[in-house]
């Protein structure tokens, strides 16, 4: 299992804490549930959640079985459900936190009626949309659930292997390898210059959930930890009733795809 040696790591830093990793698929909301499931089997209250499955599709719209568009089933579909299937745990916590590591802060406008975008898939629409559909559904789901707090960070550029893990398909020519490898030297570059380490980061998102600085409602909050307070397209979305027309469109998905099961 590739999370045996951080999973070694954790229990040496704590041997007293009782460590359990589940394994699952998540770009599968059926997955999604199952790992639920065993959690809310297991658990009495959920106090933190933190989720950051992602990948950058350079590769062009690849899609589920369950026919959710691959980027926009991690960043977005999947936290969302995996937020749904876990309230009645974090209503148990006296100060339940929610936490998305994606682009919060940098909502676009969206192509509001294709907003799976089956008509007007782009890797920067996939991005666009997973980000401020976040960001909307923080706010209507902030106003759902008053106790918890759901925080949206863009960490900036950090170190990860993100951009490393990008391998050109099979089928794929020599100019889109040799593009892909271009693109990869210069991200590589840029990341050794100005990012953020993984660990940095993952201090940061340490705060985030601990922090008496991000209480109830919903947050954007930016790669220096600070809140974004400009509302850039938010405010207009909010006077169009985006908050809830995301969150209807976000629930019509998953009873089409639990329907399909
Ligand atoms: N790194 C950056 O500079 C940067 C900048 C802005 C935003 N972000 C966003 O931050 C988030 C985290 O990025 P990162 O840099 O930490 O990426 P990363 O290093 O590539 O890690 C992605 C994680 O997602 C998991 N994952 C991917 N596909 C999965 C799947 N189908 N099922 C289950 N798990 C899956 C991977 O698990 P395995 O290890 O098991 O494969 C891995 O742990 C992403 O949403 C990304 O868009 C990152």
């Amino acid at each position: 299992m590739r999370f045996t040696p951080h999973l070694d790591r954790l229990k040496g830093l704590n041997p007293t804490c009782n460590f359990v990793f589940l394994e699952a698929e998540i770009s599968l909301l059926s997955e999604v549930d199952a790992a639920c499931k065993q959690i809310m089997a297991a658990e009495e209250k959920v106090d933190y959640l933190y989720m950051s499955a992602g990948l950058l599709p350079l590769n062009g719209a690849e899609y589920t079985k369950e026919g959710l568009e691959m980027c926009m089933a991690l960043s977005y579909y999947a936290r969302m459900r995996m937020i749904v299937n876990l309230l009645p745990l974090l209503r148990q916590s006296p100060q339940p936190r929610v936490l998305s590591v994606l682009n919060g802060g940098n909502e676009q406008r969206m192509y509001d009626n294709d907003l799976d975008l089956k008509q007007h898939w782009s890797v920067l629409a996939a991005i666009n949309h997973s980000t401020t559909m976040t960001s909307l559904s923080f706010e209507r789901l902030a106003k759902l659930e008053p106790k918890v707090a759901f925080l949206h960070n863009f960490p900036g550029w950090v170190r990860t292997d993100i951009w490393a893990r990008i391998t050109a398909p099979d089928s794929s020519g020599i100019v889109w390898r040799l593009t892909l490898a271009a693109i990869q030297a210069v991200v590589a570059t840029a990341m050794f210059l100005a990012g953020q380490t993984s660990e940095e980061s993952g201090e940061r998102q340490a705060y985030h959930l601990t922090s008496d600085e991000f209480g109830p409602g919903a947050w954007r909050i930016d790669a220096a930890s600070k809140e974004v307070t400009n509302p850039g397209v938010l405010e207009q979305y909010e006077q169009e009733g985006g908050p809830e027309k995301v969150w209807d469109h976000t629930s019509r998905v998953f009873d089409r795809i639990l329907a399909a099961q």
